[in-house]
């Protein structure tokens, strides 16, 4: 299936114009009815290979494949009309070459609608960056702690702290220099964010970075507290969804068992009521 390619909502020459100015508020959707919701009040509306982790229950993101995303990303399409769509790239779709990236990366787009792509990767992927960019392709860097490398990190471990912020540092001028329009930074100190963030031409969207990026980004399950497998420092909850949802399951269970539900509003007459819609 293909979705219609048209430019709705922010574009990413409106999201890097957004540098210095009032922060830019992202997070990731995976579902149509979630994605409204995020589109209400956000700028970025990420189709994050999280969605593994999150919805999928996979113990990290590296099975996460094309064609989830692709599926994910269609059923955000359908639910964002102001922010930008921006959809990842899973792990194994743009590593091994340019031309495999661009032909995934266009694949994504194609298929979803997306207006943007997001990849891992600082200095090793900037020439797959300027590739893309330069074919029309716009990308969102992902830089510091990269969850796709979680093994080559032997965790999910903070990046960049004492003399390894030069290499972080690194990595962000080789987006930026590359054409990325954003640059993700995820779980480096807060001191290297603020460098960072001063330094670059581009905006910076922490993510247990530092208070002083110039956006930020959540999964929206973390924030809403429907994903409670574990809970990363950087997450603030802004509502416990996890446990309405369980109180909700624990009542309904109770009425079923003890024949309160269904109520007589709940069910048909033999012959049709005025207001009964079936
Ligand atoms: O996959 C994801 O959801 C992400 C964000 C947390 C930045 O990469």
């Amino acid at each position: 299936m293909s979705a219609s390619a048209s430019v709705s909502g922010l574009t990413p020459p409106e999201i890097k114009a957004r540098k210095g100015g009032t922060p830019l508020v992202c997070l990731t959707a995976y579902t149509t009815p979630v994605a409204r919701i995020a589109d209400t009040a956000c700028d970025v509306v990420l189709v994050g290979d999280s969605v593994g982790m999150v919805l999928h229950g996979l113990p990290s993101t590296l099975g996460v494949t094309m064609e989830m995303m692709i599926l994910h990303g269609q059923a955000v399409r359908r639910g964002t009309e102001k922010a930008l769509l921006v959809i990842d790239m899973p792990f194994g779709s743009y590593e091994e070459s340019p031309e495999q990236a661009f032909r995934n990366a266009a694949r994504l787009m194609r298929e979803t609608g997306a207006g943007a792509v997001k990849l891992e990767g600082g200095e090793t992927m900037a020439q797959t960056i300027a590739f893309l960019t330069r074919r029309g392709i716009p990308v969102m860097a992902h830089i510091g702690l990269t969850p796709q490398a979680v093994n080559a990190f032997g965790g999910y471990k903070v990046q960049g702290r004492g003399e390894d912020g030069a290499r972080i540092l690194a990595d962000a001028h080789a987006v930026a220099q590359a054409g990325a329009f954003s640059v993700v930074l995820e779980k480096v100190p807060d001191s290297l964010a603020r460098q960072i963030t001063q330094e670059l031409a581009i905006p910076t969207i922490g993510i247990g970075a530092s208070v002083d990026c110039d956006g930020q980004i959540l999964v929206i399950d973390d924030m809403l507290g429907m994903f409670t497998a574990f809970r990363p420092r950087f997450v603030k909850r802004y509502a416990e969804l996890g446990d309405t949802a369980e109180a909700a399951v624990a009542a309904y269970a109770e009425e079923v068992r003890a024949r309160s539900f269904p109520g007589p509003e709940h069910v048909f007459a033999d012959a049709p009521r005025s207001k009964d819609n079936a």
